[in-house]
C-alpha cells in the first residue's frame, strides 16, 4: 500500500468487536499471534423460536450484552485501555442495528481513550483468520462460506481481494440452515445437519451437483434446498412422516452434494489461481462458519492435496463469528498504516470485499447481496 508506513506488529494490542449478526463478540489480540482473551455469547435462544436471526431483537441483545463484554475481555485479558494500540469493530456487512450498537460503542470507547478506531470488514476478519493462527503468506486461495456469502478470492495482501466466484443465489449456511428448517432440525442449521449426517447413507437420496461441469468459480445452492424439500415431501407422503433415519440420509445426501459442487469450483478457482499466483505448493485457506464442518474440511482437504495446495483451516472456534477475527484484521490494517483512524465511517449493511467487482446478485439500492 503506497504512502503508508508500516510498523512493526509484535508489539501491537488491538481490541475487537463483532456484533454484525446474532453474535456478540469481544477479543484482545496482540502482534505476536496470541489471543489474549476471546469471548463469544450467542443468541441462539433468543431467536431459535423464530427459525433464524430476527435483527430487532439481535440489535437489542447486543446493547444489553456488549458493556459487560467488553469490561469482561478486558480482565480476562488482564489489559487496560489504555495499553490497547487500537479498537476495532465491524462496520460492515451485516444486520445495521447490531452493526450501530457495535461501531458506536467501538468508536466512542475509542475517542474517550485517545485511541484510534479501525474499521473491519467482516468478510476481511473471516479471510485473515488462518493467518492469526499459523504463517500464512500472500497469496492464497481463500474459500469463504458464511451464512450470508460463499466466495472464492484470491487474497492478494491486506485490503486485495480479487473475487474469482461467488454465489449466484444462497449461500453455503444459508442452505445448511434452509435444509435444516425444512427437515424440522431447528437453527442454527449448519451444527444441526452436520450431527444428523453423521449417521445418514448418503447413497440413499440422489441429490443435484449445483453447477459441476461449467467453466466459471460460481456457486448456486438454491436448487439442493429444493430437491432436500421434494425428497422430504416424498417421504412423508409414502411412510406418514419424515423418521430420524430419513432426516439422517437426505442430510448426508446434501452435504456430499454440496462437497461434489464444492469440489468441481474449486478445482476451476485452482487453475485460475494457479494462472496469477504461479506453480509450485501455494496456500489454500477454508474460512467462515460453514468450514467449521467437518465432513466439507476432509473433503476440500483432500482437494488441496490432489493439487499440491498446502490446506489451511482456522480451529472451529475461530470459523464462526468471534472477535479475535475482528481485533486480528484490525491489527494487521492498523500494522500496515498506523495513520489509520476510521472515525466517520459510517457501518455498511453491504459492503463487498472486492470493491471492484461486478455484484451478481442483489445490485440494488443497497449494493450487492452476496
Ligand atoms: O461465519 P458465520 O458464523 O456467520 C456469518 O458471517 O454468516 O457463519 C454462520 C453460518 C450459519 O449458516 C451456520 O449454519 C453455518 O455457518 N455453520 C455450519 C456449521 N457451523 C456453522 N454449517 C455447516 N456445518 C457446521 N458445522
Ligand atoms: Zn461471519
Amino acid at each position: 500500500m503506497s504512502g503508508t508506513s508500516h510498523i512493526k506488529a509484535a508489539g501491537l494490542k488491538v481490541m475487537g468487536i463483532e456484533t454484525s449478526c446474532d453474535e456478540t463478540a469481544v477479543a484482545i489480540v496482540d502482534g505476536k499471534k496470541n489471543i489474549l482473551a476471546h469471548i463469544v455469547l450467542s443468541q441462539v435462544d433468543d431467536h431459535a423460536d423464530y427459525g433464524g436471526v430476527v435483527p430487532e431483537i439481535a440489535a437489542r441483545q447486543h446493547i444489553s450484552n456488549l458493556d459487560h463484554l467488553i469490561r469482561r475481555t478486558l480482565a480476562e485479558a488482564g489489559v487496560s485501555i489504555d495499553e490497547l494500540d487500537a479498537i476495532a469493530a465491524t462496520t460492515g456487512p451485516g444486520l445495521v442495528g447490531g452493526l450501530m450498537v457495535g461501531v458506536m460503542t467501538g468508536k466512542a470507547i475509542a475517542a474517550a481513550a485517545g485511541k484510534p478506531f479501525v474499521a473491519v470488514n467482516h468478510l476481511e476478519g473471516h479471510a485473515l483468520t488462518a493467518r492469526l493462527v499459523e504463517d500464512i503468506k500472500f497469496p492464497y486461495l481463500l474459500l469463504l462460506m458464511s451464512g450470508g456469502h460463499c466466495q472464492l478470492l484470491a487474497a492478494h495482501g491486506v485490503g486485495n481481494y480479487e473475487r474469482l466466484g461467488s454465489t449466484i443465489d444462497d449461500a453455503a449456511g444459508e442452505a445448511f440452515d434452509k435444509t435444516a428448517k425444512l427437515l424440522g432440525l431447528g437453527y442454527p442449521g449448519g451444527p444441526a445437519v452436520e450431527t444428523a449426517a453423521c449417521n445418514g447413507d448418503p447413497a440413499r437420496f440422489s441429490l443435484p451437483t449445483p453447477m459441476v461441469g461449467r467453466p466459471d468459480c460460481d456457486f448456486s445452492f438454491s436448487g439442493l434446498k429444493t430437491a432436500v424439500r421434494r425428497i422430504a415431501e416424498t417421504c412423508v407422503a409414502e411412510r406418514g412422516a419424515l423418521y430420524p433415519n430419513d432426516r439422517a440420509d437426505i442430510c448426508a445426501a446434501f452435504q456430499a452434494a454440496m462437497a461434489a459442487s464444492i469440489e468441481d469450483r474449486l478445482q476451476n478457482a485452482i487453475s485460475l489461481f494457479r494462472e496469477k499466483a504461479g506453480a509450485g505448493r501455494l496456500p489454500l485457506v477454508v474460512a467462515g462458519g460453514v468450514a467449521a464442518n467437518q465432513y466439507l474440511r476432509d473433503r476440500i482437504k483432500a482437494t488441496a492435496k490432489d493439487n499440491n495446495m498446502a490446506f489451511h483451516a482456522p480451529p472451529l472456534a475461530l470459523c464462526t463469528d468471534n472477535g479475535a477475527m475482528i481485533a486480528w484484521a484490525g491489527l494487521e490494517r492498523f500494522a500496515r498504516d498506523p495513520s489509520i483512524n476510521d472515525k466517520s465511517f459510517a457501518p455498511r449493511p453491504r459492503w463487498p470485499l472486492d470493491s471492484a467487482a461486478k455484484p451478481k446478485v442483489g445490485s440494488g439500492r443497497k449494493g450487492p447481496k452476496a
